[in-house]
């Protein structure tokens, strides 16, 4: 078997057995009461009816029965690995997380990569965004960096989170899944919802189809705010860079292979790490000054559909992951995993991006369906590699045996009951920050710019990746049954790129409209980059 740094699976004897659920010679039940036959109920005769009696059989069946946990409601489909961080040293100016700022420190991680919109069952090449979820086991407790493989989102608001999944995921009435390949309702709410612009053109370039998990760069999107030893914060955006490169399948390479080999990134991944061809990434920070504006170089680091281009801010590489370990059991690993935002450790903290706020609360909220009640920390995959005594008591699927009365902190009940410690002693203590406002909902002026990056974006691009955009819009487009939002899109289009527009109104067969100008106000300086 594979080793796993993260030491989960394995448990167990050197068979790689788990004493709890393999122990011995003998088939037995949950219950440890041998069985010597598994293949027939117990009857009245041989020809007559099936005793209720027969708990061996009732046994069996119900524990099939419930085999099954629902899949993620979103990033259903993926593939982990285990593997170790290694800080370089760099980041010690600017945070006091140990696994980022200690030169040399070894942190063991867990990562899942995945679809989004697909189910479990899905292919792997779909056109699609990736996940990118890093678990880290440090030594100050668990921080997860939950990323994607494109560095912008979709919104700005998570409000508008189960519109836009809504939007692609199977219709109601027909199941047809929506993707970004089935198509008038995804087509339909990114050509309403503007902001959703930048994303799209990722989606349809050659970044949306991967050609492996290891080639692929990941983005934390938000940005963070790091907090050094002397309480002194920065701005952040996470970057993973793959040792390998960027590269990307053509259409009909991730057509061929979703048909041939549906398990076609699982396969990869999974075949690299056993042949020791280990995948590796190095983490980098664009590090922005913590101004009240909370913006840098006139781009608002609290809007996600923003990136800052690495010209303005360099990608500075503070450490690297390699992946050496596949799970044992892809249930209790990559199926458990529970990722969540607001895993955060002493040095780093979130921002006030209201995508990032609402994540905060929907990965517990999903979590607690999904994995059946609020203990899934104890689940081997999710368990702290710290110390944790954290006076929760009881609830479904409890494994831990509390003792003592006094559940709560600080009491004179319970001798040596510990104190929380402060910020002094590694405890996670918020910097301070002033808030200020009036209640309601409006979004700040400058999230109203949705054009000039992805036009910076398409611009980027060498005339033959252009090309695969404009391909990749024409095809997508083109299954929408709707005409009116064919031509909405084109109307977006025309705002990124006149030459974009035109190749894609004739692939569709429709005239191009005319560009018109930026309603909102973009950034002209980001055109020039
Ligand atoms: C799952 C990334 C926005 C809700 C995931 C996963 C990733 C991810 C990588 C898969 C985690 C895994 O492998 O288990 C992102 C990124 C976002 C984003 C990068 C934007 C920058 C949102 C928003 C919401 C959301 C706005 C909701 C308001 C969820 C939920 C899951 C999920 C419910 C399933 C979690 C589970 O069942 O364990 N996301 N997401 N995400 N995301 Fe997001």
């Amino acid at each position: 078997t594979t080793v796993s740094p993260t030491g989960v699976g394995h448990e167990g004897p050197k068979d790689g057995r788990d004493p709890r659920a393999q122990a011995g010679d003998a088939l037995t039940t949950p219950n440890g009461v041998r069985i010597p036959d598994s293949d027939h109920s117990l009857k009245a005769g041989p020809r007559g009816p099936v005793l209720l009696e027969d708990f061996h059989l009732r046994e069996k069946i119900m524990h099939f029965d419930h085999e099954r946990i629902p899949e993620r409601v979103v990033h259903a489909r993926g593939a982990g690995a285990h593997g170790v961080f290694t800080a370089n040293g760099a980041a010690a100016k600017v945070t006091r997380a140990a696994v980022l700022a200690e030169k040399g420190l070894e942190t063991p991680v867990f990562v899942r990569f995945s679809t989004v919109l697909g189910s479990r069952g899905s292919a792997d090449t779909v056109r699609d965004t990736r996940g990118f979820a890093t678990k880290f086991y440090t030594k100050e407790g668990t921080w997860d960096l939950v990323g994607n493989n494109m560095p912008v989102f979709f919104i700005q608001d998570a409000i508008k989170f189960p519109d836009i999944i809504h939007a692609g995921k199977p219709h109601p009435d027909r199941e047809i899944p929506q993707a970004q390949s089935a198509h008038d309702t995804f087509w339909d709410f990114v050509t309403l919802h503007t902001e959703a612009t930048h994303h799209t053109i990722w989606n349809m370039s050659d970044r949306g189809i991967p050609r492996s998990y290891r080639t692929m760069e990941g983005f934390g999107v938000h940005t963070f705010r790091l907090v050094n030893a002397d309480r002194e914060t920065c701005l952040v955006k996470f970057h993973w860079k793959p040792r390998l490169g960027v590269h990307s399948l053509t259409w009909e390479e991730a057509q061929i292979a979703a048909g041939v080999d549906p398990d076609f990134h699982r396969r990869d991944l999974y075949d690299a790490i056993e042949a020791g061809a280990f995948p590796e990434w190095d983490l980098g920070i664009q590090v922005f000054p913590d101004t009240p504006e909370e913006t840098f170089e006139g781009i608002d680091l609290l809007d996600p559909t923003k990136i800052v281009p690495e010209e303005l801010a360099p990608v500075q590489v503070i450490g690297t992951m390699v992946l050496t370990g596949n799970p044992t059991n892809f249930f209790a690993e990559t199926e458990q995993v529970a990722f969540h935002t607001g895993h955060l450790v002493p040095g780093i903290e979130g921002t006030n991006d209201p995508l990032l706020q609402g994540r905060n609360f929907s990965y517990l909220d999903t979590q607690l369906t999904r994995l059946g009640g609020p203990n899934f920390t104890q689940i081997p995959i999710n368990r702290p590699h710290a110390p944790v005594n954290d006076n929760t008591r009881d609830g479904f699927h409890q494994h831990g045996i509390h003792t003592g009365q006094a559940p709560y902190t600080p009491n004179s009940v319970d001798a040596g009951s510990p104190f929380p410690s402060d910020w002094s002693e590694g405890g996670y203590v918020n910097v301070p920050r002033a808030v200020s406002g009036e209640v309601g909902r409006s979004a700040p002026a400058s999230f109203d710019d949705h054009f000039s990056q992805p036009a910076m974006f398409y611009a980027s691009l060498t005339s033959v990746e252009q090309q695969h955009v404009a391909d990749a819009y024409t095809f997508e487009l083109g299954k929408c049954y709707e005409q009116s939002i064919k031509e909405r899109a084109l109307t977006v289009l025309a705002k990124i790129d006149a030459d974009l527009c035109a190749r894609v109104a004739a692939g569709l067969g429709l005239p191009a409209p005319s560009p018109e100008p930026v309603e909102h106000g973009e950034s002209p300086a980001l055109r020039q980059i």
